[in-house]
């Protein structure tokens, strides 16, 4: 039998990997998910079998299809819901949609939900939330004067990167909310939002602070966009603050004239 000091090696072995909380009383093979065990005691409720669609193009064109019917908000929330094909959503707790007032003039877009979020269904709830709460504050907006969602809408495990397959996989769904949401302005805070709608390599700390074109073929004009930094690198930096207050002060600008900065003479 391992010894307790074993143990809490391991345990702080796992914590410093990432794996920093516990998401169940009892340990899970992922791998024998599919095994025709009967539900032990305390189960959860079911959650929908791990993806079928195997081949990466049926997920995205299943993907397209759902997102393409949504008529609404309701709807591509209702399409999220019943699409199996991000891995992620097998190991989350709650889908995470949005957060704020649909008809606001900015759109805010990061990367993924983080533990908070997928504990209270909602974007930017956690230590990057409050420190995005103030930045917001900085210049006289708040959670119900914009509107915020990421580009994945369910937790990756111990808040690992998330892979192209997963990012894949929300791309149409992020597409379609940004079309229905039809913001004025699109403030992308972090390096996967700004490379994964810009169609960008470069890192953040190069494409931030410079205003680029968001454009899908749906829609009717393209939409200005300014990548800034997360607040979790914020968190880790705040040296770099500075640079976030110089990208706040480009969108309060930008709000303030109602032009595209891209077009403004
Ligand atoms: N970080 C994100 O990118 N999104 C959230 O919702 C929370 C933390």
């Amino acid at each position: 039998m391992e010894s307790k000091e074993t143990s809490l090696a391991a345990l702080r072995w796992l914590v410093e990997a990432g794996a920093d909380e516990a998401v169940d009383e009892v340990a899970h093979d992922r791998m024998a998910r599919h095994a025709a065990a009967p539900p032990g005691p305390g189960a959860r409720s079911p959650k929908p079998a791990a993806p079928k669609l195997t081949s990466n193009d049926a997920v995205l064109a299943s993907a397209r299809d759902l997102a393409r019917g949504a008529q609404d908000l309701a709807q591509l929330r209702a399409a999220l819901d019943s699409f199996d094909g991000c891995p992620l959503r097998h190991d989350a707790t709650n889908l995470v949609f949005a957060d704020g007032d649909p008809r606001a003039r900015v759109m805010i877009l990061g990367e993924g939900p983080g533990a908070e979020e997928d504990r209270q269904g909602l974007p930017f709830v956690g230590a990057s939330g409050r420190l995005l709460d103030r930045m917001l504050a900085c210049i006289g907006l708040d959670r119900t004067s914009v509107y915020i969602s990421n580009v994945l809408f369910w937790r990756p495990p111990g808040n690992r990167t998330p892979t192209g397959h997963e990012l894949a996989a929300c791309l149409p769904f992020v597409e379609r909310h940004i079309e229905l949401v039809d913001p004025a302005f699109l403030f992308l805070i972090g390096g996967t939002p700004a490379k994964t709608l810009l169609g960008r390599s470069e890192g953040i700390l190069r494409l931030r602070g410079k205003w680029a074109h968001y454009q899908h073929p749906g829609m009717p004009r393209p939409i200005p966009a300014l990548p800034s930094l997360h607040p979790a690198y914020l968190l880790r930096q705040p040296g770099q603050k500075r640079l976030a207050w110089q990208d706040l002060m480009a969108l309060q600008a930008a709000i303030r004239s109602g032009r595209d900065p891209l077009l403004a003479g």
